[in-house]
């Protein structure tokens, strides 16, 4: 196959442009570090830049996930407020349910939330610093984690909408925890921290590059990395485990980490010992 001559930075600043502009992405400011990345591996391996084109948009439509579900973020910030505001740490609770709510993954995590986190904790020790990677909505699942106040928690997203909210919410909860609009893959978060979280979206990252996993997981500076994935498809209907399992193995192929598992009723969750 012929290929075309190295994409130019007019056509790719073009191209980011237009992404942009699409309705379902307007009011998202993707990072412009992912929108590159898209851009430059697909037009190396396409010649036709319509193709190109429709391939970066069905990848972007795989990694930012709307089907997944989402908030309303300005009604959502009113009503953090006035929780917060009311002084009622329940209400406080209810709001992040209702956050938790609108994101399939925490959803199906919410009748387990008084059991989940200690479960992973029972096998990595209470940490006091931990990184949560393409993290959704699960910051709002912090009054549920049982972590000591001083616990630092780094949130990572490409959504800037989610991760305003979830600075404010922060904020207004007094946590010393922070969010960060950027794309892990390209740029993992170079700190150091006791645990990381990165659940359910190995498998998207695998689509979005194969074999990217491996060298993102080798580059965390973690003492465990949890790896979690869905092990049921999101109708329902169909069982991943064995899939999952499989993925999981392949990614890790070679490597001399210790790995527990833990298997909840709709997430396995891998524990990656790197040291
Ligand atoms: C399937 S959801 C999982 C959310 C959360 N980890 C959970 O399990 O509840 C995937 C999330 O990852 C984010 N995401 C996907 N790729 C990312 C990347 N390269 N860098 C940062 N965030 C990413 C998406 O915006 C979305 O919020």
């Amino acid at each position: 196959m012929n290929k075309l001559p190295p994409i130019s930075e007019e056509e790719i600043q073009t191209w980011i442009a237009k992404l942009r502009a699409m309705r379902k992405y307007r009011l998202l400011d993707l990072p412009e570090t992912l929108l590159r990345d898209l851009i430059i591996e697909e037009s190396a391996r396409h010649n036709n830049p319509n193709v190109v084109f429709q391939a970066v948009r069905q990848k972007l439509h795989n990694i930012v996930a709307p089907y997944l579900g989402d908030p309303d973020y300005p009604t959502a910030q009113t009503a953090m407020q006035a929780a917060f505001a009311s002084g009622n740490p329940q209400a406080v609770r209810e709001f992040c349910l209702s956050m938790l709510a609108s994101h399939a993954s925490t959803r199906e995590r919410i009748p387990l939330l008084d059991e989940f986190y200690n479960r992973l904790w029972q096998i990595t020790g209470l940490p006091q610093t931990i990184l949560d990677l393409a993290c959704g909505m699960q910051p709002f699942a912090l009054p549920w984690m049982g972590l000591p106040a001083t616990t630092r928690y780094d949130a990572y997203d490409l959504h800037r909408p989610r991760i305003e909210l979830i600075n404010r919410f922060f904020e207004l909860g007094g946590y010393p925890c922070r969010g960060y609009h950027q794309d892990i893959l390209v740029t993992p978060p170079p700190v150091e921290a006791d645990v990381a979280l990165f659940f359910k979206e190995a498998h998207r990252f695998e689509q979005r590059r194969r074999g990217a996993c491996l060298p993102f997981f080798r580059a965390l500076r973690v003492r465990w990395l949890l790896v979690s994935l869905p092990i049921s498809s999101l109708t329902g209907t169909r069982n991943l485990e064995d899939r999952q399992r499989h993925l999981m193995e392949t990614i890790l192929a070679g490597q001399s980490w210790q790995v527990k598992e833990i298997r909840f009723e709709n997430e396995l969750v891998f524990c990656i010992q790197k040291t």
